[in-house]
């Protein structure tokens, strides 16, 4: 479903913030960035629905090449890619079932587009999509006047109203206590499996990626050091990935 081969980003300071990655999930999987600050996993998630262009390399979703994609095809790519963010990006005064429906404007032209219009199928469906992430109480509150759990399961309902064939979730519960975050990652886990949607979620924390993760993949310093299942992460990379040389005084001295 998503496919990068030797995926390079180098920003405009110089900085290599991804080095010749290659990556292939297949569909429905739900895969886990894992990474301390730094490692490039904004970056790669960036890179794969086109927020930034990456310097080189390719990227296949879908069966569609998507690294130089403009217009109108690029428009196309982002309806079909959910995108979910550390700050859940909802539009505060509004309704909790608007900011769902929000998610369907993409799909939109014309006079509805422009005007917002939903049909009554639209908002229906947009209505069981929150009851499926257990928020049918809060449809017709302010946004505002939610939890951080919740508003992030409200931006997920959103990026469901897309109709994705693959979500992104960037650091989606970074900013939440580790109850949410464990209520979160598994509606968004369970939502993705129920509709087959392949999911690429950056975290940095290793228990949630060893609880959730399919697959983890881990990034340091913009390269992979490691590709394979939870029950593989052994300490030693776990330690690669989240103590560096330049920080341990023992390897300074040596
Ligand atoms: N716009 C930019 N211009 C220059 N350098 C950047 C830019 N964005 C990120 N970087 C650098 O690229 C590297 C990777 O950054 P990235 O944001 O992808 O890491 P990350 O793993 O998402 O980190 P975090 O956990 O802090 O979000 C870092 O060294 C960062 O400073
Ligand atoms: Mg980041």
């Amino acid at each position: 479903m998503i496919r990068t081969r030797n995926l390079s980003k180098r920003y405009a300071d110089g900085t290599l913030a991804l080095e010749d990655t290659s990556l292939d999930v297949p569909k429905g999987e739900f895969l886990v960035l894992l990474g301390r600050s730094g490692a490039g996993k904004s970056t790669l998630l960036r890179c794969l629905n086109r927020l930034i262009d990456p310097t080189s390399g390719s990227i296949t979703i879908d069966g569609v090449q998507v690294e130089r994609l403009r217009g109108r095809a690029l428009r196309a790519l982002r309806r079909r890619v959910g995108m979910i963010f550390q700050e859940f990006h909802l539009v505060k005064r509004k309704r909790v079932l608007d900011n769902v429906l929000h998610g369907r404007l993409g799909h939109k032209t014309g006079l509805a587009g422009a005007f917002g219009l939903f049909s009554e199928a639209e908002k229906r469906e947009a209505y069981d999509i929150l009851v499926r992430l257990g928020l049918e109480d809060q449809a017709f509150k302010r946004a505002d006047q939610l939890s951080g759990g919740q508003k992030q399961r409200v931006a997920i309902a959103r990026a469901m109203m897309q109709q994705p064939v693959v979500m992104l979730a960037d650091e989606p519960v970074a900013s939440l206590d580790p109850a949410a975050s464990e209520n979160v990652l598994g509606y968004l886990k369970r939502i993705c499996k129920e509709e087959g949607i392949t999911a690429v979620v950056s975290l940095h924390q290793v228990e949630y990626a060893k609880a959730f993760a399919d697959r983890i993949v881990a990034l340091s310093d913009g390269a992979i050091i490691f590709d394979g299942s939870p029950d593989g992460l052994d300490e030693a990379t776990v330690e690669r990935l989240y103590f560096k040389a330049e920080d341990d005084p023992a390897a300074e001295a040596a």
